[in-house]
């Protein structure tokens, strides 16, 4: 993009940080996004673009730092999207975080709510993620300087995407979202791979043998590598695999999958185990959750389990209740309830995931569970709860879009006691809560941290049922 010509705003005070990491000044009445900066800086700007409601720029330099500026410690902070706020102190992106928790609601809800408990923050700031996705390109980015003739410089890459580029991987040197076992295996697939003259990805034509590299952890240091190959090779992808299995003692299971598609997505592909065992095991106080390579499980996983300590103290269970839990995903939640209440039930659409979610509570033994597959908004109907029993307690976790409106509006026909509502998106949350006010009232709302140096944040609201009902 060309940038001689477009207007540049000087002195600019950045006095907000929001969602999609990024902070917020305002030019009259005018909202600002600039990436990159913090709270507290005085920074000038180029507007690269105008839009109705907001303009966003480009930081040119800044003038005054923000009290709240930390030194970011990776070489890669600024062109990587994995960390935007790593520049900031971690108490002020806290702050930020309740904050627009706070803000969604006041702007979005419209109903009354108790002033937010103070926001839980991770203990492990860094090296907190269990699991991350790589992409091999034949085609990285390129710094400042770098010119892609220079026969010198080698242009296959094994990383992450730059924000918003599906064409651009970022070679990653160290990424401090995983533990340093992480970092070794990634780098050393990468140099194996040039060594023996392996073919990366093109991102454009989809061409390419190497395309994906999934690592998963659990607490105890036990590692899932998972290969993607999008060409079916089998010497080469013996010689890739066998080199896995040979260098790393913590490879535990190890598995690939072959995927020719356009697409990067491999929800709906056959992995196959080459070595080892098929799932590895994460612990979340006397529960144990199997891990395959499909599996979803929150990534940040001692935060997992506050939240699921929040969950089952909000719910206020005492041996007798039929709880539903919704979005159930694995089953994690209602296995961690199931031992306080008389029956849960779980609905998930993914059916790789309801049989994790079983398979989750035989091994635990939990026998007052029932996982049923399918959308909620299609089976969760009056026939369904005269079949299965009216909940005194609903735990509602959705993705980020939130509930169907049909759905909310089940719910106040039924009308459980109360509500647990767990959300990554508190806009949406505070859309459904203000649905569901009609009948509940909040008692209290706590924001919990998963996320470090993202600008993301989990939300959970306790809704009880109003008297008159
Ligand atoms: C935020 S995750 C919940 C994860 C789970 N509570 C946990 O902590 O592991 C949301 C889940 O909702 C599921 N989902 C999304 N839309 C759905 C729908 N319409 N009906 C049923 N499940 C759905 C997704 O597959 C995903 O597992």
């Amino acid at each position: 993009m060309r940038h001689k010509n477009l207007p540049i705003i000087e002195k600019l005070e950045i006095t907000d940080a929001g969602t999609e990491g990024m902070a917020v000044g305002r030019f009259r009445d005018i909202v600002i996004f600039v990436p990159w900066v913090v709270p507290g800086d005085i920074v000038d700007v180029q507007i690269l673009r105008k839009k109705k409601k907001f303009w966003e720029a480009r930081l040119l330099r800044i003038i005054k730092e923000s009290e709240n500026r930390k030194k970011p410690w990776c070489s890669h902070f600024g062109i990587c999207g994995g960390c935007r706020w790593q520049n900031m102190d971690y108490s002020t992106q806290l702050f930020y975080k309740s904050k627009w928790v706070k803000d969604s609601l006041l702007r979005l809800g419209k109903f009354k709510f108790p002033e937010p408990l103070p926001i839980i923050g991770s203990p492990q700031t860094i090296s907190y993620r269990n699991k991350m996705e790589f992409t091999f390109s034949n085609r990285r980015f390129l710094n400042e300087g770098e010119n892609a003739n220079d026969p010198e410089i080698k242009l296959q890459a094994l990383g992450l995407h730059l924000p918003g580029r599906y064409d651009r991987v970022l070679d990653l040197k160290y990424c401090y979202h995983q533990p340093e076992s992480s970092n070794k295996i990634r780098l050393a697939v990468k140099n194996f791979a040039l060594e023996h003259g392996l073919n990366f990805q093109d991102l454009v034509s989809h061409q390419g043998f190497l395309r994906n590299l999934i690592i998963r952890n659990n607490q105890e240091g036990d590692y899932m590598v998972i290969m993607v190959f999008g060409e079916y090779q089998p010497e080469s992808i013996h010689l890739v695999m066998d080199f896995l299995k040979e260098t790393f003692a913590e490879i535990k299971s190890l598995y690939y999958i072959i995927n020719t598609k356009a697409n990067d997505s491999f929800s709906e592909l056959e992995p196959i185990l080459y070595a080892g065992q098929e799932v590895i095991y994460e612990q979340i106080e006397n529960l144990k959750f199997r891990i395959g390579p499909l599996s979803f499980f929150q990534t940040n996983t001692s935060q997992a389990k506050r939240l699921y300590q929040i969950a089952r103290d909000d719910a206020g269970l005492q041996g007798h209740e039929t709880v539903y839990d919704l979005y159930t995903g694995t089953g994690t939640i209602a296995c961690f309830l199931a031992q306080n209440c008389q029956k849960v039930i779980g609905i998930e659409q993914v059916e790789k995931a309801i049989d994790d979610a079983r398979m989750n509570a035989i091994i635990n033994g939990i026998e007052n569970v029932e996982f049923i597959e399918g959308d909620v908004l299609q089976i969760f109907d009056q026939d369904f709860i005269e079949k299965n029993g009216s909940p005194d307690v609903i735990i509602t976790d959705p993705p980020r879009s939130g509930m169907h409106p049909q759905v909310v509006k089940r719910i106040l026909d039924i009308l459980p006691s109360r509500i647990v509502y767990i959300s990554c998106n508190p806009a949406t949350q505070a859309r459904d809560v203000s649905w569901l006010s009609e009948k509940f009232h909040v008692e209290k709302v706590q924001p919990i941290d998963m996320f470090p140096h993202t600008s993301h944040v989990e939300n959970v609201m306790l809704l009880d049922r109003n008297d008159q009902y």
